[in-house]
């Protein structure tokens, strides 16, 4: 989202220690929370090594390769196949159940290469959702009643096993450009390394749409194609993450409020992880409703998450964390989807 703060650098050397000292204690309480993860749940970074192991065997992977098969299997599907675990949260509001039952829908079309999970502590909500197909999990951890997004990573990343995660808000609708997309990130040799990764893409806006517009992915891609129109670069509303991506060690930020997005991108180029910008090639339908295109900033505490990372960071340039600066960028070749490497703009820097 379009917002920037102009505060100066920092010399303070108080700062500096503040700064040491948050960093050693975000270390250790992700490795804390780590090696729970680890234990739990046969550990997430051993799986990425046996992909990692097969992409040098053989030069690309099988989706699924590796992964564990989960006891949550009576659902009647083959675990063994999820791609991504697809996860959003939302507040049932009359206005929006139009859009939020497309989404349900939609969402339910890639079962069982992509999981959706609802995180509500509504009941209503959930058994609506668990009835729908989706999986439903309480909102462990919130500020102010909103989720805490690196909270719902780790929930989710203790229940499932996939080589990718993705919070997405909740009215967004995909096609298979998703599964085509991260398919082809899986098969390219960016994957070589050990470094996280993190996919993030413009959106489509579509205004009012319709279930019958909705009806299918190949329908959404129609959709889109007919009525839609590119978001700016500043607004992100999915990030697809790797299984070995260090959410713990990022700040508590929470959900729908503006500011979390272009800090994870401008993050994950600070920290050097591979960043791919997937708008090429990931159509992610924004069902734009009354409520308009800018939802987070007038939600209740607009400025949680920036008055957060205010206090943590004395330099925060979040127009460097727009999807025009991000190192790789996705695109069609013969059909097939290749990932390169952009020439990234003077003015995406300093990060
Ligand atoms: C599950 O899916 C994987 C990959 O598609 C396949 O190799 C395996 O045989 C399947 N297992 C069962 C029990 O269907
Ligand atoms: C909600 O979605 C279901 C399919 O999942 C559809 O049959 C129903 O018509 C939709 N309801 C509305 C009000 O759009
Ligand atoms: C949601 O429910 C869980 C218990 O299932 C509770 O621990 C949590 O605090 C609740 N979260 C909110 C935001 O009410
Ligand atoms: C995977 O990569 C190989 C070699 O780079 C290429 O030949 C193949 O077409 C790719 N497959 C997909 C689905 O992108
Ligand atoms: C969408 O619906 C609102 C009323 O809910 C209406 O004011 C607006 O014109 C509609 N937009 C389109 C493109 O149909
Ligand atoms: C989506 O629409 C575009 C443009 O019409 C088309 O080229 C593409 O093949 C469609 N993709 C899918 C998955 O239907
Ligand atoms: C990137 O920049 C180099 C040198 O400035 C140029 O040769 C190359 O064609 C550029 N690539 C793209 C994709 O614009």
């Amino acid at each position: 989202m379009a917002w920037s703060s102009t505060e100066s650098v920092c010399s303070s050397k108080t700062v500096y220690i503040q700064l040491s000292v948050l960093l050693l204690l975000s270390t250790s309480i992700y490795m804390f929370l780590y090696s729970r993860i680890e234990v739990k749940a046969f550990t997430i970074e051993k799986i990425s090594d046996i992909q990692k192991s097969l992409y040098r065997k053989e030069g690309k992977v099988q989706i699924g390769q590796g992964i564990r098969s989960h006891p949550d299997t009576e659902q009647g599907y083959n675990r063994s196949e999820l791609l991504l675990t697809l996860f959003t949260s939302w507040t049932t509001k009359a206005e929006k159940y139009i859009c939020h039952n497309n989404t349900i829908r939609n969402w339910l079309e890639f079962k069982p290469v992509i999981q959706p999970i609802l995180f509500t502590n509504e009941t209503l909500l959930k058994e609506e959702a668990v009835e729908k197909g989706w999986d439903v999990l309480p909102i462990r951890m919130s500020g102010r009643g909103v989720p805490i997004l690196k909270y719902m990573y780790r929930d989710v990343m203790e229940k499932y096993v996939s080589p990718f995660y993705a919070y997405s808000n909740g009215d967004i609708l995909y096609s298979h450009t998703l599964i085509d997309t991260l398919k082809a990130v899986m098969n390219s040799s960016y994957l070589l390394n050990d470094k996280p990764i993190m996919i993030v893409g413009r959106r489509t806006n579509v205004q009012n749409v319709t279930s019958e517009e909705a009806i299918s992915g190949k329908i959404v891609n129609k959709t889109a194609n007919i009525r839609g129109k590119l978001f700016t670069v500043w607004g992100e509303d999915y990030f697809i993450t790797s299984a070995n991506y260090p959410w713990m060690s990022i700040p508590e930020v929470i959900i729908g409020r503006r500011a979390y997005d272009n800090w994870l991108v401008l993050n994950a180029r600070k920290r050097n992880h591979v960043t791919i910008d997937a708008t090429i090639t990931l159509l992610g339908l924004h069902q734009t409703t009354k409520a308009g295109n800018s939802e987070g900033f007038k939600a209740d505490n607009p400025g949680y998450n920036h008055n957060l990372l205010s206090r943590m960071y004395h330099r925060l340039n979040y127009d460097v964390g727009c999807t025009s600066c991000i190192e790789f960028y996705t695109r069609y070749h013969d059909n097939l989807i290749e990932i390169l490497k952009r020439n990234i703009s003077k003015s995406c820097f300093p990060l």
